[in-house]
């Protein structure tokens, strides 16, 4: 087996003799209440869990006696005892909602464990559930839980090419495609399934947004068959399949003259093309668009706007139950660095409030958590709190594009924890992003999250192993994002690094640390950018300084910054609702790690940490190389206690970075006090 290839479900036997009784005992056999892909593939997951941890291989059986096991089963298809039983538990469940629960079967049975699902679904994720505890070492007895996710869609998106290379991925090749073809074997793909399905994820889109040539015949009958074998493989675990799509599919696939989605043919052949999806997968999902963005046809062509591109895809899709995820990833990038009225931060919201309201009921849109595009700081893009009748979704990116590489160490879920509890004050105190993208706020039909993958085929799937932990991390949000972020990492910690409190003290403080560290040695305070251009690794300052992009700091020798103020500046903040948009529009009020996205200001200005601007940037580079070579350092302590070669990887990379680090710190540095002519107040060196 390759290291970490398991990730976080190693099941590992448990040492302590007690509990591994305990978990025998219980789960000695299992019972299937009815017979069902998903729940089958419950009760095998269920089955090799328990043969890991306790080293005995559970019965699955169609029904339990009085002896002691786990039922599997579904509400209202229960035995009538059981159903009895439950009945307050599992009155208010939801298709994916679950009960587990351990009670007496009859008087005098033995204690055995229920898990519920208020349809398969939800079964398999109590099962995860179960499984989860054994593997944090807890006990089974007194078990009572009742979960609900908290977003309809739960979604991964795959940046993956059919010629097996994915955008911005840093983990290998695709694990679906090689050679402009699927791979034929589906072995990996079904692993990867169940890793989704074990923190909760139901949602798929297996092609780059960005579709090529090849990609965009994916909805045509020549992948039909194979489209609904690998629909099959998610299925079992409870996650559907989407496809990125081509807007201009109706030239580039069907021979058609035009693409306009006013004219009636394109829409007669995308309604045909669902149709033909739809007979092959019948519970496809439906389509993710990036339409008009980065030189991806749309709807702008023909005069026609997003909404009409997006509803006309609805339209084909809703006979089926289809929904279209419309992206709102949106700007010029061919801008003018030298037109200072256009900022490339207000221009998702500039292009979709005024649509709001005109959406389909199945179209939602896509919004990246950022007004800009998943730098390591950006405040939330203020179209979360604008829209109001129509559904949202979150996006995020797993893939650490701007974060590191997966080089680099930097645990995404205190940064997805702060976008998802930030409040917009849409409707008044508590309209957080988690309750927009949701839906429960404005009361819409569909919402969610949808986050960029990190994994290729790579031995451990994810590059640096730790960045497992993004993808860990990221489900769970998904599915709760009130969850905290020391119980996501002590979970994850325990479930794949084993239960060593020793472990599990250092890799949670590593982990914990790692975003505020890549923060302080790469661009700073909000600024974002300075990275090499196209491949986004490496300090560059003015990488992107003169570029089409819209992705400029402004520097020169007084100060530094944008100002995206409403009396001087291009007028951003006033997109925020209040307080919002006084705080940020304030020089006193906006949050130091996010100043110089707002402002422009002389390097002498004192933050309210009451260090200067130029003062900070050589204090946060000098300690961030040092944090970063302690990350190694730390890591080394635990030689001994994690398999040798897992630990060499991550030693590997650590170095990697640290080295790095010190390249970050010196160009940022040098560039500073070449622009400033400052000198560092501690006299350090400075190039
Ligand atoms: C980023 C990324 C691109 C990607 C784009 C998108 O700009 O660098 O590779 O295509 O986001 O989200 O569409």
């Amino acid at each position: 087996e390759m290291t970490g290839y398991k990730a976080w479900l190693r099941y590992e036997t448990a040492e302590n003799e007690t509990l591994r009784e305990e978990y025998r005992i219980y789960c000695s056999s299992i019972a299937v209440a009815e017979q069902s892909r998903v729940l089958l593939t419950a009760a095998r997951e269920l089955a090799a869990a328990v043969r890991s941890i306790t080293g005995h291989s559970p019965s699955i059986a169609p029904s339990l006696d009085r002896a002691s096991g786990v039922v599997i089963g579904v509400k209202g298809k229960l035995d009538p005892e059981l159903e009895q039983a439950l009945s307050s538990d599992i009155a208010e469940l939801s298709d994916e909602g679950y009960v587990l629960r351990t009670l007496r079967a009859g008087s005098g049975g033995a204690e055995r464990i229920a898990i519920v699902g208020g349809a398969e679904a939800g079964a398999l994720y109590g099962v995860f559930h179960l499984i989860r505890v054994m593997q944090m070492r807890k006990s089974l007895g007194g078990l009572r839980a009742t979960e609900q996710p908290a977003n309809r869609l739960r979604m991964i998106n795959q940046w993956d090419n059919m010629d097996g290379s994915i955008e911005r991925g840093y983990a290998g090749k695709s694990i679906f495609y090689r050679g402009n073809a699927f791979v034929d074997d589906f072995s990996r793909i079904r692993d990867y399934a169940r890793l989704l399905a074990s923190v909760g994820i139901n949602a798929i889109s297996i092609n780059n947004v960005n579709v090529h040539r090849e990609e965009t015949k994916l909805i045509t009958k020549q992948y039909e068959e194979t489209l609904s074998r690998v629909a099959a493989v998610f299925r079992d675990y409870g996650i559907k399949l989407f496809l990125s799509v081509n807007f201009a599919s109706p030239i580039a696939a069907g021979g058609l003259p035009t693409a306009d989605p006013l004219e009636p043919s394109v829409k007669e052949w995308w309604a045909q093309r669902a149709s033909d999806l739809y007979r092959a997968i019948p519970d496809f999902g439906g389509f993710l668009v990036k339409a008009d963005s980065e030189f991806r046809p749309g709807p702008f062509t023909y005069g026609r706007d997003h909404a009409d591109g997006a509803n006309m895809l609805a339209e084909a899709l809703a006979p089926h139950g289809g929904l279209v995820i419309w992206r709102c990833f949106v700007y010029n990038c061919l801008q003018d660095w030298r037109d200072r009225s256009t900022d490339r931060a207000k221009a998702a919201y500039e292009h979709f409030m005024p649509l709001d309201g005109r959406f389909a009921d199945n179209v939602i849109l896509q919004i990246k958590n950022g007004p800009m595009d998943f730098q390591v700081r950006e405040p939330v893009s203020p179209l979360f709190g604008g829209l109001k009748r129509t559904n949202q979704m979150l996006e995020l990116q797993i893939t650490q594009e701007y974060t590191g590489q997966q080089k680099h160490l930097c645990y995404l879920v205190p940064q997805w924890k702060e976008v998802l509890d930030f409040d917009t004050h849409a409707a008044g105190k508590g309209s957080t992003v988690a309750r927009l993208a949701s839906g429960v706020l404005r009361e819409r039909p569909h919402g969610g999250i949808a986050a960029v993958s990190n994994i290729g085929d790579d031995a451990c799937w994810t590059g640096h192993p730790l960045a497992q932990a993004n993808l860990y991390g990221y489900g769970r949000l998904t599915w709760n994002p009130s969850l905290s972020e020391d119980q996501i990492t002590a979970e994850w910690i325990r479930q794949s690094l084993g239960c060593d409190p020793e472990v599990e003290t250092v890799v949670s403080d590593m982990l914990r640390k790692s975003w505020g560290i890549y923060e302080s040695y790469t661009a700073p305070l909000g600024v974002g950018w300075m990275v090499n251009p196209n491949h986004h690794y490496g300090p560059n300052v003015d990488g992107y300084e003169y570029s089409k992009w819209g992705t400029y700091h402004f520097a020169d020798c007084r100060g530094i910054g944008v100002d995206r103020t409403a009396e001087t500046g291009t007028g951003y903040t006033a997109q925020y609702h209040s307080p919002w948009r006084e705080t940020f529009n304030s020089l006193e009020l906006c949050p130091d790690e996010l100043l110089l996205f707002f402002h422009h200001v002389p390097y002498t200005h004192v933050l309210h940490s009451g260090n200067t601007v130029i003062q900070h940037i050589y204090d946060t580079h000098f300690e961030g190389a040092e944090e970063a070579a302690a990350l190694l350092e730390a890591w080394k302590s635990l030689e001994g206690r994690i398999e040798a070669d897992y630990f060499a990887l991550v030693a590997e990379r650590l170095a990697v970075q640290s080295e790095h680090a010190k390249e970050w710190r010196d160009v940022i540095n040098t560039y500073f006090y070449r622009k400033s002519g400052i000198a560092d107040r501690q006299g350090r060196l400075i190039y």
